[in-house]
Order: C-alpha cells, then sequence, then structure tokens
C-alpha cells in the first residue's frame, strides 16, 4: 500500500490523516497515511528516510515549510512564490514540491459561491500564510489586493516581491479610507484569541474568513459578526481543499471536498 505522511511540531493534532483517509474511501484507493513529529536538526533526514523506506509523498506543516522548500529538486510556481512548501512527492529518486494552501482557500472561497472577480480584496498579515495566497488570489483577476498588516514594513516587502499593479500594502488604520468585499485573516492571531487592530467600520457588509479554525467561531469572526459582516467562513475548507489538491497531486484524482468538510464540522460540533 502507498504510504504518506503529515510532518510537523506539533503533529498530535493534525487532522490531515483522517482527511486523506476519507479521501481514499471517497474515491476507492486504499492508502496508509500517518503523523510523524519531527524536529528543524532532524527534518531533512526524517524525510530522506521515509523516501529510503518506500515512502510515496508527504505533507509539511508548521514549522517546516520553508525548510521543506531547500530539500526539493524541483518546485512548482506557487510554491516558489510562497517560499514554502506543503506538499512534497517522490518519484525516481527525486523530491518534487508544490504549495497547495492557497488553491485551497481559492477553492473554499468559490464553493461558498464568493465572487474574486473584481472584487476589492483586504488580506491581514504578511506572513507565510498571506504570501502563499496572493498568486492563487491574483488569478482571479480582483479588482484590487490590499494587504494590512501590524507591521507595515513587511507588507512592503511582499507588495515589492510580487510587483503586481493590483498590490497594495496600507496599515492598519488605513483600512477605515477603503471599502473591502472580502476581508481575509491570515495572521496568526486567531491561534491565541486575539484580534488584529483594525478599525470595525471595515467589516460593514464585507464577507469575512479566518483561515484559523475550531468548534466555535474563532475570535475575529465573532468580531466581525458583531461588526456588520454579511457572511463569516472559517478556515475548515481551506484545510480540506489544500488536502484536496495534495491528494490529487499524488493519486490522480480530486476528491470532493463537500462531505469530508461537512464530517468535520459535525464531529467538531459534537465536541463543542
Ligand atoms: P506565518 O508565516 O506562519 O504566517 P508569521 O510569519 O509569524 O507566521 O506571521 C504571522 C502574521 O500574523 C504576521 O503578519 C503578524 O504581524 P506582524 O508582522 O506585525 O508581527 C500577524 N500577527 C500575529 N499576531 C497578531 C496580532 N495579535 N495582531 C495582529 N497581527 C498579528
Amino acid at each position: 500500500m502507498d504510504r504518506y505522511l503529515v510532518i510537523g511540531n506539533p503533529i498530535a493534532q493534525s487532522k490531515s490523516p483522517t482527511i486523506h483517509s476519507l479521501f481514499a474511501d471517497q474515491v476507492n484507493q486504499q492508502i496508509c497515511y500517518q503523523r510523524l513529529l519531527s524536529n528543524s536538526d532532524t527534518f531533512e533526514r526524517d524525510i530522506r528516510t521515509f523516501i529510503t523506506s518506500g515512502g510515496k509523498g508527504a505533507n509539511i506543516t508548521a514549522p517546516f515549510k520553508q525548510q521543506a522548500l531547500a530539500i526539493c529538486d524541483d518546485v512548482s510556481a506557487d510554491a516558489k512564490a510562497a517560499g514554502a512548501v506543503n506538499t512534497l512527492s517522490f518519484v525516481d529518486g527525486k523530491i518534487y514540491g508544490d504549495n497547495t494552501d492557497g488553491r485551497g482557500l481559492v477553492s473554499d472561497l468559490l464553493n461558498h459561491n464568493v465572487t474574486l472577480s473584481g472584487a476589492r480584496i483586504l488580506v491581514l498579515g504578511a506572513g507565510g500564510a498571506c504570501r502563499g495566497v496572493i498568486l492563487p488570489l491574483l488569478a482571479h483577476q480582483p479588482e484590487c489586493l490590499v494587504i494590512a498588516n501590524r507591521t507595515l514594513s513587511k507588507a512592503q516587502q511582499l507588495v515589492e516581491h510580487f510587483a503586481n499593479e493590483k498590490l497594495m500594502a496600507i496599515d492598519y488604520n488605513t483600512t477605515r479610507q477603503y471599502q473591502f468585499d472580502l476581508i481575509i485573516n491570515a495572521t496568526s492571531a486567531s491561534l491565541t484569541s486575539s484580534l488584529p487592530a483594525i478599525p470595525c467600520a471595515v467589516v460593514n457588509d464585507s464577507i469575512c474568513y479566518d483561515m484559523v479554525y475550531g468548534a466555535e467561531p474563532t475570535a475575529f469572526l465573532s468580531w466581525c459578526t458583531q461588526n456588520g459582516a454579511k457572511q463569516t467562513i472559517d478556515g475548515l475548507g481551506m484545510l480540506v481543499g489544500q488536502a484536496a489538491e495534495s491528494f490529487c497531486i499524488w493519486r490522480g484524482v480530486k476528491p470532493n471536498s463537500t462531505p469530508v468538510i461537512n464530517k468535520l464540522r459535525r464531529e467538531f460540533q459534537g465536541e463543542a
């Protein structure tokens, strides 16, 4: 049976084994998919040991996405742009890297019938999570893609790096001068239940997306609802969407994310 891994630190919380085994059932394939805890000193050795033992591919999660890029023989345009890899494929002794996070986000937005073409999009945060979604969002021809970050210089660096006329960097306070159709929280603030300090008026009638997910609405999405958001969406669909893209790279068939999202959501609600 073909073997796959998700590798990170911490890793016990990862839903990837559940998601990939549901995908495999859905398309009548048999795979073995496990978790592996690693650390930066052993990461490369762990991957090479897995390849030697016949492993076919691996998902990479925090904090190894940059380190994974460095060990690839070849990488996709998305991985290069993101500066990070979340999917490794091992073929004929070579390591291929891709980054499916941005495609996962876009597919989730489209599944929610969010219009990206011509949309005014605000992304909060300028770390790896933001960087990985810029090209896939731009591919849908938004009117503009504005990056706002607590530390403005990091947003400016990203805009310089991607050099696209639709991109602009602003600080949190300046967001009040614009109206957005879609606001995406790509900061890590929700992981600690804190809020990016944007003015509440910005939220008015926007669709608000948080890349973080959980049994309860994230702090950001609750705050958006209180401030008049048109719709709120958490990152569970992005998680399943990026996994569907990885599965497709490895197995040649793209599974349907919706039943898997629904099952995980029901499990969360049971836990809440
Ligand atoms: P990653 O690469 O995993 O996305 P990161 O590079 O640490 O993580 O970036 C985290 C992002 O969340 C940054 O944009 C960070 O803002 P700064 O660049 O100003 O540090 C943002 N962030 C984290 N906690 C935040 C908070 N409480 N409020 C606002 N932004 C926050």
